[in-house]
């Protein structure tokens, strides 16, 4: 049986390089061996409140992204996750057998509440585990942790389910999220008895896992960290980003260890050049005849060799709206037919029958 592959990207924002090399191009390259089902998050999105205007046009930009970099609707079903109603109910059925306490346990609950409690980090010695329980039951506050922010690993839980996908290709800090998910079948199936779900694990693509890190010195790529390389930046943007990266002074002696940010232009470098370019500019940082931006230009330049067929289709993509609607539809149809027969036996098996 060919495994059932699923996975989403939260619509957020646009997608940068860190979800291309980490997420999408992956997707793009399974697909023809694998039952591939690629959604957009939307519900996951409304964690965090966003505006309803961009989060309308945040799922439409994302499956232009989606489209543009090689999702071939022929081969993968695509889908918005709010137009399967059947994962709405499946959460309620599945938050009946999840506890508040191992919710609140979760990593990225702990963050996420710290964030919108205005809290700080742990190790800042600000906000431990303690304080943001009493801010979260507390009265003491106006701002508030929603319910649905809680219950994020009860809804990503569903998603997977419901589709009785096997492998879930994601990034590492969604671990967790999977870790809960088989937790959750695992106890569902045995609590009633029966075998309805299948505990899915991670897509291993061999090798180390990509993390792409941001043009800022530090870190990953990330919407909420301000340092991305979106896939739509126009080529004047890209190349300003680029130039601007953090560096150091330079080596001063052959063969210095790298500095950081130094080390992040390489990797990007590594990702989007060819394997001579890279070993170019390893060998003239080795030899210190290095000039960083002579290398910043050459990284510019072959960011924008991957991002600019992709920005030139997202482009024609969202212009034709009939198109993705048809998308859309059509993915909704089939994520739907295997929705909806979960989510009747899992009816029949809590005992929600019609009399
Ligand atoms: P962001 O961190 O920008 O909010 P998401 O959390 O929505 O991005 O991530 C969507 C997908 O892209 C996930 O599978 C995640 O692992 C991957 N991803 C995001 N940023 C990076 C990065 N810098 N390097 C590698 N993969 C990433
Ligand atoms: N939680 C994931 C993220 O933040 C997005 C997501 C939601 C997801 N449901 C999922 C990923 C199901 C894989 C499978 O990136």
């Amino acid at each position: 049986m060919k495994d059932i592959v699923l996975s989403g990207i939260r619509s957020t924002g646009n997608l940068h390089l860190g979800n291309y090399y980490g997420a999408l191009s992956k997707f793009v390259k399974i697909q023809d061996t694998c039952d591939c089902n690629f959604f957009i998050a939307d519900l996951h999105a409304l964690t965090t409140n966003p505006d309803p205007q961009q989060l309308h046009a945040n799922v439409k930009s994302i499956l232009a992204e989606y489209l543009a970099a090689g999702l071939d609707p022929e081969k993968s079903t695509i889908f918005v996750q709010s137009d399967i109603p059947e994962i709405a109910e499946m959460y309620l059925l599945l938050n009946m057998h999840v506890g508040i306490g191992e919710l609140m346990r979760t990593a990225s609950f702990k963050d996420k509440a710290r964030k919108a409690l205005g809290l700080g980090s742990p190790e800042a010695g600000d906000g431990d585990d303690d304080a943001i329980e009493r801010q979260i039951i507390g009265t003491d506050s106006n701002r508030r942790v929603n319910a649905g922010l809680l219950t994020y690993p009860t809804l990503m839980a569903v998603d997977i389910l419901i589709q009785k996908a096997t492998k879930v290709p994601v990034g590492k800090d969604q671990l967790q999220h999977l870790e809960l998910t088989r937790r959750f079948a695992r106890r569902f199936n045995s609590f009633y008895g029966v075998d309805l779900f299948p505990e899915p694990t991670d897509f291993d693509f061999g090798g180390a896992p990509v993390k792409v890190p941001g043009l800022d010195g530090s870190g990953k790529m990330g919407k909420s960290e301000g340092n991305c390389i979106y896939l739509i930046d126009d080529p004047k943007v890209l190349r300003k980003k680029v130039m601007r990266a953090v560096t150091d002074e330079g080596p001063k002696e052959p063969n210095s260890p790298m500095s950081e940010p130094v080390a992040n232009l390489f990797t990007l470098l590594e990702l989007t050049s060819t394997p001579d370019v890279v070993s170019h500019f390893r060998q003239a940082y080795a030899d210190c005849s290095i000039r960083y931006g002579d290398l910043k230009k050459q990284l510019a330049e072959d960011i924008l060799a991957v991002t600019t067929p992709i920005r030139e289709r997202v482009q024609d993509i969202l212009a034709d709206e009939s198109y993705l609607a048809r998308v859309v539809r059509q993915g909704a149809e089939k994520a739907r037919a295997r929705a909806s027969q979960t989510l009747r036996e899992m009816r029949e098996i809590m005992g929600i029958r019609p009399l």
